[in-house]
């Protein structure tokens, strides 16, 4: 359990949390049993200075890293690992720009007031109303996927007599992150286009690479403004060096892209992904780290090519908002089941599960859990947190030492779960979601309200 010291030893824990003498946690001084019975459980609870704190030291450390080599960069908040308009507000005022992944996302982030120039729009298969709205908006960047989304931009910029910013995401072919799922630069799946060139019969390259293809159609339209090239690697990243593979490819392929058109692209993204800790012992990767090893290679890299550096810009979600959150539950029910190898599982089960954090069934993602409500001395267990969902695979905590008197009425906390907790909910069983709340300096306040089953009868047109 952290010792709330900056720096982090008390991760997969946000830097507000702390065990106080009487064994309760609190977290930014508000203990848990206060947060239980404003709240109710289960409850996504947000230290909003820890999100304050990692937004800034990933905006200054990329800025510094790439002053130093000459370069800029802008850091967009991807939106899709939990965004309310508090959350966007947040970003914005540490100096962050909104990445958005749906007509949704963009709708909360210009509910907070995020200038249109500072958000951009992803997505691989974008509807013309999303694309209008981000129009008539002036959405800093649209981020095309395909040369079909190519002229439906450039249709609907044209209808509107403006010249749309797109960005065009490539696809690498360099692969990182924790699971296959969320490792998007695989060329077999959906993302981006390939900056591999096609192959002939005798297996020798022939003719222009989808990404190189899509850039010409960007730069030929004169609904087009071609802002950049972007590239988005994986998600849950520890090992940097992918991000150095990457954006060297993408340099390359803007100087080939200047060789052939004279269009030299203002701007490279290199997306998000940043690994954090889940699991206490867990080292999240350091962003002043990554992104020095980031700028000097590109640095080295447009100096190969002969080429002066783009201004740069990231998109982080996981590493600014994960840590930040947790999920409080209370325990409901405590099960032993003996296993085949003699051993004993303790089932605890919570009042939650897979509708609020999907992410253990999907991608078999560890997380750890602490009882928060008290002290123990009883022996530990091995134990298994689930959920109440009518599904074996409704895991919440794969394998976890609890204490041994872990009963009903405990409160139990699982860290690192402020990213694709809330985002990816579900209503799975009907299961209202959990409220998002805030906490700073003793206070604690509601960002998204529980839902109701009236919330859902609502929905059912009977
Ligand atoms: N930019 C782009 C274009 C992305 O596709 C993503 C994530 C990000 C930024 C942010 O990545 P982050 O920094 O948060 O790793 N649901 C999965 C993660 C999917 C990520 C998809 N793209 C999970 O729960 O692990």
């Amino acid at each position: 359990m952290s010792t709330g010291v900056p720096g982090h030893p008390g991760e997969p824990w946000s830097r507000g949390v702390r065990r106080r003498e009487d064994g309760v946690v609190e977290v930014a001084g508000v203990d848990v049993h206060r947060l239980a019975a404003e709240h109710g459980t289960p409850a996504y609870v947000l230290d909003e200075d820890d999100f304050r704190t990692r937004a800034r030291a990933y905006r200054t450390a990329f800025e510094t890293a790439f002053r130093a080599v000459g370069s800029d960069v802008d850091v967009y908040y991807a939106g899709k690992a939990l965004l309310t308009v508090a959350v966007a507000r947040w970003a914005r005022e540490e100096g962050l720009r909104v990445d958005t992944a749906s007509g949704g996302e963009l709708a909360v982030a210009l509910r907070a007031g995020v200038p249109g120039p500072q958000i951009g729009l992803h997505g691989n298969n974008k509807s013309d109303a999303e694309i209008v709205r981000a129009l008539d908006e002036g959405v800093g960047r649209i981020i095309v996927d395909s040369l079909v989304e190519v002229a439906r931009v450039a249709r609907l910029a044209g209808e509107r007599g403006v010249v749309a910013p797109v960005m065009v995401r490539v696809t690498t072919g360099v692969h990182a992150g924790g699971h296959e799922y969320i490792s998007t630069a695989h060329e077999d799946q959906k993302f981006g286009l390939s900056i591999a060139a096609p192959r002939g019969a005798d297996g020798e390259p022939a003719g222009d690479s989808p990404a190189m293809t899509a850039l010409l159609d960007v730069v030929a339209r004169p609904e087009l403004h071609l802002l950049g090239i972007h590239s988005h690697i994986g998600s849950q990243i520890l090992d940097p060096s992918g991000f150095e593979v990457a954006a060297r490819a993408v340099l390359d392929l803007r100087a080939r892209l200047a060789a052939r058109t004279g269009v030299l692209v203002d701007e490279v993204d290199v997306g998000g992904g940043y690994g954090i800790a889940y699991l206490p012992g867990d080292v999240a990767l350091d962003p002043e780290r990554v992104a020095k090893d980031v700028a000097r290679a590109v640095e080295a890299a447009a100096a190969e090519l002969g080429t002066p550096l783009p201004r740069f810009s990231i998109e982080p979600g996981r590493a600014i908002v994960g840590p930040a959150g947790l999920t409080l539950y209370t325990v409901g029910t405590v099960k032993p089941v003996a296993l085949d190898d003699g051993r004993v599982r303790t089932y605890v089960s919570v009042d939650g599960g897979m509708s609020d954090n999907i992410r253990p069934a999907l991608y078999e993602a560890q997380y750890h859990a602490e009882v928060v409500g008290r002290a123990s001395d009883a022996e530990p267990v091995l134990a298994r947190v689930v959920g109440k969902h009518c599904e074996s695979g409704d895991i919440v905590v794969h394998e976890v030492l609890l204490p041994g008197d872990v009963r009903s009425g405990d409160l139990l906390a699982v860290p690192a779960t402020g990213a694709y907790g809330r985002s990816m909910a579900s209503n799975y069983n009907l299961l209202t979601r959990p409220p998002v709340v805030a906490v700073r300096d003793g206070a604690s306040r509601v960002l998204v309200r529980r839902e109701t089953v009236d919330d859902l009868l609502a929905l059912d047109e009977g």
